[in-house]
């Protein structure tokens, strides 16, 4: 595990974005994993800006995103579907058709998951994953006590992960309880994985992570079982280790 600390957000994004766009200049058909959430916000704004400042495309680019609400409408405000089209979609040239989140209002949850981990297989390995860190230490939705030969499912939001998102709704009791989320096994599979975290609220799940103890009731640590993972950092994030 690569560990990059930069300055602030502002230079963590500018890197990680500078990452993204070197993969999608050397592979113009590169597949990403997105997150979703406040850490990929500055990357997602330097992507958009290199369209119109540094020339970039991505109209090769597939996307497939981590974790979507279940019961939220992919036109609904608070959907990670809005928040993609809001954040990214809208500012880049990715074709719709290439653009991938798992539908939070399936006829069946349980065939939407297969569906899901069938279509990242089928488009994948994903060459580049972007992920967030999660206080309790949740990547994708995959909360605490979740097994690692997990692939894509449906997961109880644990009540830690409902309060950090409650921002992004009027109150928690808006937050949705389930969503569906890749699992780690699915997010393992991919060839390069860039995991982003930022500001004082994540020192503490940093410092966790790089202690290195691989356990099940700190999901991230299972990122240490796979042999290309970067995590870039600001100062605050990092402030613990210092
Ligand atoms: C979002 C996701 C989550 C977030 C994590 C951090 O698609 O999968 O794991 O990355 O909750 O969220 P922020 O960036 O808002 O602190």
């Amino acid at each position: 595990m690569n560990v990059l600390v930069f300055e602030d957000f502002e230079a963590l994004s500018i890197a990680a974005a500078k990452r993204v766009e070197q993969q999608v200049r050397e592979n113009s058909a590169s597949v990403l994993g997105l997150a979703t959430g406040s850490t990929p916000l500055g990357l997602y704004r330097k992507m958009s800006e290199g369209i119109t400042k540094r020339g970039m495309s991505y109209r090769n680019v597939q996307t497939i995103n981590l974790d979507e609400y279940i019961g939220l409408d992919p036109l609904h405000p608070r959907s990670y579907h809005t928040f993609m089209d809001e954040h990214l979609f809208k500012h880049v040239d990715i074709p719709e058709e290439n653009q991938h989140l798992p539908n939070g209002k399936p006829d069946s949850v349980e065939e939407e998951c297969l569906r899901y981990e069938n279509l990242l297989d089928s488009i994948g390995p994903v060459d580049l994953q972007i992920l967030g860190l999660g206080t309790n230490g949740h990547i994708g939705f995959n909360e605490p006590g979740t097994e690692p030969d997990i692939e894509t499912h449906c997961v109880q939001l644990a009540d830690t992960t409902r309060e950090d998102n409650a921002r992004f709704f009027g109150s928690i009791d808006e937050v949705p309880t389930h969503a569906i989320t890749m699992g780690i096994s699915s997010i393992l599979k991919s060839k390069e994985i860039l995991l982003l975290a930022s500001g004082k609220n994540k020192a503490e799940a940093v410092k966790t992570l790089l202690e290195k103890n691989i356990t099940k009731e700190f999901p991230a640590s299972f990122l240490w079982n796979h042999p290309n993972v970067t995590i870039m950092v600001d100062r605050e994030a990092y402030e613990l280790m210092e």
